[in-house]
């Protein structure tokens, strides 16, 4: 067990944006989604299904829904809406479509309220995204989350067949990095950990909030 190597790799992920050609082999893919399979989940429900795609025509297609939503936003409100432009969603070796079984969620006998359970559901699923995108950068490969908002939902959900009973929860592209990114910058260990009793003296105030995420 070396700790100092597995803090390396969780350093070294990056959210990647940008690509380079070059394949993610079967053999990386393959470890990428071991990776996945061992995250831990709310009762072992292990609700994650992945829908794998090669498909460059495919990929350009999800570019394009992608593009349409952009521009709709866009149209809507052109002096606020500072979404950015998921490009790189048609520009990868591999395309996951992360999916979710919901009928999971009826397993978690224990839990009553429908939030509770929605909880253990999607924390679960992250879990497995996360350990695959550490698997991916151990490889030096990169990955990205990408949400999968409503608007763009029903289409892709369409074009992959996914069945009502999943949920379409995010798409994770896996490709080689045209350049690593930067690191962003991460809040102290002291400005998030409270010892014994929650230290009011750390709670930020909104404006705090809302200036904080910095590129
Ligand atoms: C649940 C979740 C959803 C995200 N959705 C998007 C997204 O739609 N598009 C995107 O470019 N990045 C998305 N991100 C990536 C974050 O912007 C990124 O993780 C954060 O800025 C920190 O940068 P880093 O991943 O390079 O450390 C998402 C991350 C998470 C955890």
């Amino acid at each position: 067990m070396d700790t100092e190597n597995l803090l390396d790799i969780i350093r070294h992920r990056r959210s990647v944006r940008v690509y380079k050609s070059g394949k993610v082999t079967d053999g990386q893919l393959e470890m990428i989604l071991e990776a996945a399979r061992w995250a831990p989940s709310g009762a072992n429900t292990q609700p994650w299904e992945f829908v794998v795609t090669r498909d460059r025509k495919k990929m350009k297609q999800v570019r394009e829904i992608y593009s349409q939503e952009w521009r709709d936003r866009k149209k809507e409100d052109p002096v606020h809406y500072k979404g950015l432009k998921k490009d790189y969603v048609g520009d990868v070796s591999v395309l996951v479509l992360v999916c979710g079984e919901a009928r999971s969620k009826q397993v978690y006998l224990t839990t009553r309220q429908p939030a509770d359970r929605e909880k253990l559901f999607q924390a679960s699923i992250a879990n497995a995204v996360q350990q695959a995108m550490l698997a991916a950068a151990s490889m030096n490969l990169g990955t990205v989350w990408v949400s999968v908002r409503e608007e763009v939902e029903p289409e892709l959900r369409k074009m992959f067949k996914v069945p009502n009973e999943l949920r379409l929860l995010w798409v994770m592209p896996i490709g080689h990095a045209r350049s690593w990114p930067k690191a962003k910058p991460r809040r102290p260990i002291s400005a998030f950990t409270h010892y014994e009793v929650y230290d009011k003296k750390k709670l930020r105030k909104d404006g705090d909030i809302h200036a904080w995420p910095k590129n």
